[in-house]
């Protein structure tokens, strides 16, 4: 079980809504996910619609120990969010936590010990921490491997987030374990002025420990919140959904890319999209071709006669091997390898990322080949069927010269190609 704590003592800069958007997005992806909230407010609860009411036990009985002097389980405490997604609620008894256990030995390490029953039932666990670095963060603290500090790209962001970072090093420190620190820039309103520069300033002080994802300000995930629900739910199509299953992808290792969001509208049918995306190519001249992969092999066997993508192919004309891959446009087999071709005017880094690069783009770049806006790869693949997309410049696109599409759980198209 991974573990990232979300802290920052400057309340309002995001930490809540990073916690419980970021635990749905890593279930969403397929994460058995844990989010334990340790702020007294609750505001866990309130932003899942957990009502306050029917709430017995919180993180507080597992926390302290009952009755029969054992802390309750956390399993026995924890309410199911959504698939994969789990939530250890708190309440304002929680805020008795630091009196309580105020000069005890061993009162920083209640929620290590807690967490401890259940770190092989989820992959990731998410801790929402109060806004104050008081016992119960530096429980959070103990209990991590990471964490991750939301700052709101606001005025006052840099000169709190200095002190932040100060408070975190001596923690840390005090820990006498590696906490890997990261800043996470929140509340990112593009259009002002300010945020751009205070955006700027995180990127040259803190380049070291600034996450590649931003998440913006988006309305969607106020009124998520307010409805009760995650934006995996509210809204799947909106920037914050993009922003958060952004931050998740980072964190789990694929680097992110800049996504647009699909639209305003929900599309959570994977045939919607397709449907969608039919539509689309039609309005730009694309022609879609049926829904079964090409068989590669078959096409490279027969790519001098075939001439739909490539530009000009005759079959009068023999071409050797390094010849065929400049001419051509979409993606073939050739022999053990499979080549990736396409045209991105203008572009500046193309990469590419699939299942057989673990979707980590950075680690398979194309390079520019035969013109100056011609990008391609070749790649030694294993027989099997593979999901592809592309990335330029930043943002995640589909191959324009491979017709063969299926929807993703993002609200996008990845292409496929099955090698034989
Ligand atoms: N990216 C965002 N876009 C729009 N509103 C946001 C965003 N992040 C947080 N908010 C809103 O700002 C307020 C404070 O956020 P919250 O996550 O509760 O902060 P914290 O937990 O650090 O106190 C909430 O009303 C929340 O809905
Ligand atoms: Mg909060």
């Amino acid at each position: 079980m991974r573990t990232i704590a979300i802290v920052n003592q400057k309340g309002g800069c995001g930490k809540t809504t990073t916690s419980i958007n970021l635990a749905a997005c890593l279930a969403r992806l397929g994460n058995k996910t844990l989010l334990v909230d340790m702020d007294p407010q609750g505001h866990c609860a309130v932003g899942l619609a957990v009502p306050d009411e029917q709430i017995e036990r919180t993180i507080y009985d597992c926390l302290i120990e009952t009755q029969d002097g054992t802390p309750c389980r956390i399993n026995d405490v924890v309410w199911q969010i959504a698939t994969d997604f789990d939530l250890c609620p708190s309440n304002i008894r929680l805020a008795a936590f630091e009196q309580v256990f105020a000069g005890r030995p061993g009162r920083e390490d209640r929620l290590g010990i807690a967490l401890e029953q259940v770190k092989n039932n989820y992959h990731w666990c998410i801790i929402d921490c109060p806004p104050s670095v008081g016992l119960l963060a530096f429980n959070a603290l103990k209990a991590c491997d990471e964490v991750l500090v939301p700052v709101e790209t606001g005025f006052f962001s840099l000169h709190g987030l200095t002190k932040m970072m100060e408070t975190l090093e001596e923690m840390r420190e005090r820990c006498g374990k590696e906490i890997l620190i990261r800043v996470l820039p929140t509340l990112y309103d593009t259009r002002t002025k300010l945020a751009r520069e205070v955006l700027a300033e995180l990127r040259t002080k803190f380049k070291h420990c600034l996450m590649e994802s931003t998440v913006n300000f988006n309305t969607k995930l106020k009124e998520a919140a307010s409805f009760g629900q995650p934006i995996t739910e509210y809204d799947p199509g909106s920037r914050g959904y993009k922003d958060f299953v952004n931050l998740a992808r980072e964190l789990m290792g694929h680097r992110p890319a800049e996504v647009e969001p699909v639209a305003n509208e929900k599309l959570s049918r994977p045939m919607e999209l397709v449907q969608r995306a039919k539509q689309l190519a039609q309005l730009t001249n694309f022609q879609f071709g049926k829904n079964t992969a090409p068989n590669l092999s078959a096409i490279a066997a027969n790519d001098a006669s075939s001439n739909s993508n490539n530009g000009g192919f005759s079959s009068e004309t023999k071409r050797s091997t390094e010849q065929k891959i400049e001419d051509f446009y979409g993606v073939k087999q050739v022999g053990t390898d499979v080549i990736f071709a396409a045209r991105f005017d203008n572009a500046k880094r193309v990469l590419i990322a699939g299942d057989f690069n673990n979707w980590t783009p950075m680690s398979t770049p194309l390079i520019t080949n035969g013109a100056p806006d011609r990008w391609i790869t070749k790649l030694p693949l294993t027989p099997g069927r593979y999901r592809y997309r592309f990335v330029v410049d930043g943002k995640w696109v589909t191959d324009p010269n491979n017709n063969n599409v299926e929807a993703n759980e993002y609200g996008e198209l990845n292409n496929v190609v099955e090698v034989s």
